[in-house]
């Protein structure tokens, strides 16, 4: 087990998964709108799943991606942080950044805003080189995030792995993030 890390931004709480974040999870996870770059809505199993495998990375690494709690009301809305990709990418070796919020969630600035936080901890804390960030090439909010968080869109349009030869969200787009740029970009913010 390792440390636990756990963030604070000023509207968020990002943290450790809990048995009661299974129910709430698997309803964002059965939305059709918030599953459209990807194959198709989780199965309450198949969400309690990734909830279960997410808990474990961090208690094993100390962070991962978070579930991320709201802190007005102490809601659950999804999770946002940072992972090893299971996947043979074609980029791999590399630490991404990821997101998936409840569509009540959407609109509020709270993705780019724990995302941001989890970059601090990604460079200072973890010392990462370069975190990267990808998706399907039309999921645009998701893009967004990636722009508004200074990433850098590569020339590289890759086709997922694990996504069947001919499926209409097989290509990927990567967003990079050396640490350098993020310093630079952090030391012009102060
Ligand atoms: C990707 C996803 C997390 C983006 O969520 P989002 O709410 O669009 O992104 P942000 O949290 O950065 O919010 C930005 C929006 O909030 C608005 N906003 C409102 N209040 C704000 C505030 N206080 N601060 C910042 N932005 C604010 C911004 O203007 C922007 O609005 P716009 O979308 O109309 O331009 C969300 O769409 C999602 O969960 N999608 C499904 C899962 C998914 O596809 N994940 C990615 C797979 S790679």
């Amino acid at each position: 087990m390792a440390d636990l890390i756990e963030i604070d931004t000023p509207r968020l709480h990002l943290r450790q998964w809990r048995d009661a974040d299974d129910a709430p999870f698997a309803a964002l996870n059965a939305d059709a709108e918030v599953m459209r770059y990807f194959p198709a809505p989780l199965s309450r199993a198949e969400s309690n799943g990734m909830a279960a495998r997410c808990r474990d990375r961090i208690d094993a690494l100390g962070w991962g991606f978070w579930a991320c709690e709201r802190k007005a009301d102490g809601a659950f809305i999804g999770f946002v942080g940072l992972n090893v990709p299971a996947a043979a990418l074609p980029f791999a070796p590399c630490v991404e950044i990821g997101w998936r919020l409840a569509r009540e969630a959407w609109g509020q600035g709270f993705a780019t805003e724990a995302a941001r936080a989890a970059l601090v901890v990604g460079f200072e804390r973890l010392g990462l080189d370069e975190i990267v960030s990808f998706t399907a090439l039309g999921n645009r909010r998701s893009r967004a995030v990636m722009e508004r968080l200074g990433m850098h869109e590569d020339a590289l349009v890759f086709e997922h792995p694990a996504l069947q030869a001919g499926h209409p969200l097989r290509s990927h787009c990567l967003y990079r993030l050396p640490r350098a740029d993020w310093e630079a970009a952090t030391r012009g913010c102060v």
